[in-house]
C-alpha cells in the first residue's frame, strides 16, 4: 500500500498572492425554512422524510436556520475575515417546479445574501446545483432524463440573470458522481433509486446539464465571470503489489475521476469505462454532439477532497452498491487515524489527486473547493458561569495544515490552484448521517442555533490574515 505521507513542513508556509481562502455551505444543509416565501419540494425534502432513510430521522427542514440567521453568519465570516464565501442556490426555491415562472421571493432570498457578502467584503462563489433537485424534476424522470439536463440551464440562466451583475465565481454542479452513485445506484441519498444502468445515464445527464449550463452562463455572464464544475476526485491507492490491485485501480479510477475528468476536458468518455459497463448499458444515451457540449471549456476545477481509498480484488460492496460492474473490487480498511466518519487521515491523497490532475488534464486552474474533517466536538465553558463557550478541535486544525502544507507544496511544484474552502463554515445537516457529523469550524447547537467559533475557526482566521500557514 502506497498512501503517501501526511506531515506538514515545520517552517512557516507563504501562499501567493490573490489566493482565495473560504469556508462553504450548501442549500439543503444549512437553511431550513423548506416551506417559506414559495420554495417547492426537492428530492432532499422526501428522502429525508421518508422513514429510514437519514439516522435519527433527522430532515433539513429547519438544518441551522442560515435562511433566517444569514445576516449573523455573514457577521461571523467578516469576524474570521473570510474572503470567500461558497454556497449553493436552493433549486426549488427559484423554480418550485423545476421549470416554468421563477418565484421571486426565491430569488430575493439570494440577492440578500450576496449583497449582505459584498457588504462585507466577502467574495461570493455560488453553487447551482448541490443536490436537491426539484421533486417534479424527479417524478418526470430525474437525471435519468435527458430533459433535466435542458430544465438546468434553464435555471442556470435564471440565477445568472439575478445574479451575475454581483457574482463571479460560479459552479455548475458539487460532485456530480454523488448525484448519481449515491442517488441512483447504491441509494444511500436521494432519490434512493437503486438502478445501476440508471445512474450511468444520470451521471451523462449530469454532465450534459454542465455543459449546457455552462454555455448558458457564457450567455448571460459578464467577461471576466469563473464558470467552474466540483468534482469529488478520488486518490486511488492499490492494496497490494497485484495485477489484480493494479486493475481494480483502473476500474475504481474509471469510475470515480476519468468518467468525469474524461468528457470534461478532453471531449470524451474512456473507452475502458464504456467496456467495463458493457453489460449493464448500451450507452446510448450519449448522442452525437454531446460530448462536445459537455467539453465547453470552463475556468477553473474545483476539486473536493476528504480522504484516500484503497483497493484490491476481493468481495465488493454489499448491493445495492455505488460502484456499478465492481462486484469483486474489495475497499481496504486503511490503518492509522481516522475522522469521525470513519474516513483515513491523509493529505497524500490530495497531493495524489492535484499532481494528476495537472499532468494528465494539462494546466487547467484548480481550486480546493471542500476540505475538512468531521470530529465529536462539544462546548465547554458559556453556560452563564462567566466563562466564554470554547471547542477544542486540535485534530480538525492539524488536520487542515496537513492539507494546506499540500497545498502549497503543489503550487510550489508549479501546480495552479487558485483557492481552498474548509467544509465547512458551519455544523451542518450530513445527509444520510443528519446532524450526528459536525463538519463546522463553527460549532452549532441545534437546539438554540448559538453559533460558537471552534479553535480551529480562529486558527484557519490566523491562516487567512497571515496569508499563510505558521509553522
Ligand atoms: C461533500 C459534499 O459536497 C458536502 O455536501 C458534504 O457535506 C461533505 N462532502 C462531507 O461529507
Amino acid at each position: 500500500m502506497t498512501v503517501g505521507a501526511n506531515r506538514a513542513e515545520p517552517a512557516g508556509l507563504t501562499f501567493p498572492r490573490n489566493f482565495l481562502w473560504g469556508a462553504a455551505t450548501a442549500a439543503y444543509q444549512v437553511e431550513g425554512a423548506v416551506t417559506e416565501d414559495g420554495r417547492g419540494r426537492s428530492i432532499w425534502d422526501t428522502f429525508a422524510h421518508t422513514p429510514g432513510k437519514i439516522a435519527h430521522g433527522d430532515t433539513g427542514d429547519v438544518a441551522v436556520n442560515h435562511y433566517h440567521r444569514f445576516r449573523e453568519d455573514v457577521t461571523l465570516m467578516a469576524g474570521l475575515g473570510l474572503p470567500a464565501y461558497r454556497f449553493s442556490v436552493s433549486w426549488p426555491r427559484v423554480l418550485p417546479y423545476g421549470a416554468g415562472p421563477a418565484n421571486s421571493r426565491g430569488l430575493d432570498h439570494y440577492d440578500r445574501l450576496v449583497d449582505e457578502l459584498l457588504a462585507h467584503g466577502i467574495d461570493p462563489v455560488l453553487t447551482l446545483y448541490h443536490w436537491d433537485l426539484p421533486q417534479k424534476l424527479e417524478d418526470a424522470g430525474g437525471w435519468g432524463d435527458r430533459d433535466t439536463a435542458a430544465r438546468f440551464a434553464e435555471f442556470a440562466t435564471v440565477v445568472a440573470d439575478r445574479l451575475g451583475d454581483r457574482v463571479r465565481w460560479w459552479t455548475t454542479l458539487n460532485e456530480p458522481w454523488c448525484s448519481a452513485f449515491l442517488g441512483y445506484a447504491s441509494g444511500v441519498h436521494a432519490p434512493g433509486r437503486t438502478d445501476a444502468a440508471l445512474s450511468l445515464r444520470a451521471a451523462h445527464h449530469l454532465l450534459l446539464a454542465h455543459g449546457l449550463g455552462t454555455s448558458a452562463l457564457r450567455g448571460v455572464l459578464p467577461g471576466g465571470a469563473q464558470v467552474s464544475v466540483t468534482l469529488n476526485l478520488c486518490a486511488v491507492f492499490p492494496g497490494s503489489r497485484t495485477a489484480a490491485a493494479a486493475e481494480a485501480v483502473r476500474r475504481i479510477d474509471g469510475l470515480a475521476n476519468r468518467l468525469f475528468l474524461d468528457p470534461l476536458l478532453r471531449g470524451h468518455y474512456p473507452d475502458d469505462v464504456r467496456q467495463d459497463t458493457a453489460e449493464l448499458t448500451d450507452w446510448s444515451f450519449v448522442r452525437e454532439g454531446d460530448e462536445a457540449v459537455i467539453s465547453v471549456p470552463v475556468d477553473v476545477l474545483g476539486i473536493n477532497y476528504y480522504a484516500p481509498t484503497v483497493v484490491d480484488e476481493g468481495a465488493g460492496e454489499p448491493e445495492p452498491s455505488a460502484w456499478p460492474g465492481c462486484a469483486n473490487i474489495r475497499f481496504l480498511d486503511v490503518p492509522g487515524p481516522a475522522t469521525a466518519m470513519g474516513w483515513p487521515i491523509d493529505a497524500g491523497g490530495l497531493r495524489a489527486v492535484l499532481r494528476r490532475v495537472h499532468e494528465d488534464y494539462g494546466r487547467i486552474p484548480l481550486m480546493v473547493t471542500e476540505n475538512g474533517a468531521a470530529f465529536e466536538d462539544s462546548v465547554t465553558g458559556g453556560n452563564g458561569d462567566g466563562a466564554a463557550p470554547v471547542v477544542r478541535d486540535p485534530e480538525r486544525i492539524a488536520y487542515l495544515r496537513d492539507h494546506l502544507a499540500v497545498v502549497h507544496e503543489a503550487i510550489e511544484s508549479g501546480i495552479d490552484v487558485r483557492g481552498y474552502f474548509v467544509w465547512s463554515l458551519l455544523d451542518n445537516f450530513e445527509w444520510a448521517y443528519g446532524y450526528s457529523k459536525r463538519f463546522g469550524i463553527v460549532h452549532v447547537d441545534y437546539a438554540t442555533q448559538r453559533r460558537v467559533c471552534k479553535d480551529s475557526a480562529y486558527w484557519y482566521r490566523d491562516v487567512i490574515r497571515a496569508n499563510g500557514v505558521p509553522p
